[in-house]
């Protein structure tokens, strides 16, 4: 817990490929941050149990049809959901693990072949993280890791799409962890860069808005 008033909860987001890794490294990060005593909480983007939400997971199982505009608008309305909850808990002291946030948002849909600007744009005012962990992965190497669970943009050439637009979005909270290592050796890097930035915040390190 925070030691003094000031201290705040770090946003901490995990980005890359499907099937990078990034779920079974949130969790463990999880546990080893309450087990140093912080106080941490496992978000996820999208969230699928609001209604937004329910209409996105809709369509990632082919049960519904959407302009690639409405669904890339309805990924970001699925942040502005949550947008003040967020900030209440980090000024509280709580520290966030966000798998999936707006850089998923804009690398995705850009790899459609939406305008990276206007992509970029429903995101602007939202929190931005303090740390962007990006799970680096080849999509082929991604794919081998027991084949995609059929979900609509687990393809392959897609991917690579993916990841070439993911590129255009690295900026100075980005820190690459090369995820082809074991999952013990990435758990160990993670561990070490994380926990740099939640001192950083604790020490009072004004919250800021994406994307500046
Ligand atoms: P998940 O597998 O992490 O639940 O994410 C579901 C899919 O949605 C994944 O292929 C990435 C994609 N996605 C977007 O296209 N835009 C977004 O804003 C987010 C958060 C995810």
């Amino acid at each position: 817990k925070g030691a003094n008033n000031e201290s705040r909860g770090a946003l901490v987001v995990f980005e890359g490929l499907d099937r990078s890794g990034k779920t079974s490294q949130c969790g463990r990060l999880l546990s080893y941050l309450e087990g140093l005593g912080h106080s941490v909480e496992l978000w996820r983007f999208p969230d699928r149990s609001t209604s937004v939400g329910q209409m996105i997971s809709a369509y990632l199982t082919n049960k519904s049809q959407l302009d690639d505009h409405t669904i890339h608008l309805l990924f970001s309305a699925n942040r502005w959901d949550k947008r003040s909850l967020m900030e209440t808990k980090l000024k509280a002291g709580t520290t966030l693990i966000v798998d999936r946030y707006s850089y998923s948002g804009v690398a995705f849909s850009s790899a459609k072949g939406l305008d990276f600007e206007w992509c970029k744009a429903p995101e602007i005012g939202l929190i931005a993280p303090d740390l962007v962990v990006y799970l680096d992965i080849p999509a082929e190497k991604a794919a081998e890791r027991g084949g995609y669970g059929g979900e609509r943009y687990e393809q392959l050439e897609f991917q690579r799409k993916v990841a070439q637009h993911y590129k255009l979005l690295e900026d100075s909270s980005w820190e690459i962890v090369d995820a082809c290592q074991t999952l013990e050796v990435v758990e160990k890097q993670v561990k070490e860069i994380v926990l740099e930035h939640v001192t950083t915040c604790q020490k009072g390190k004004a919250l800021s808005s994406l994307w500046s």
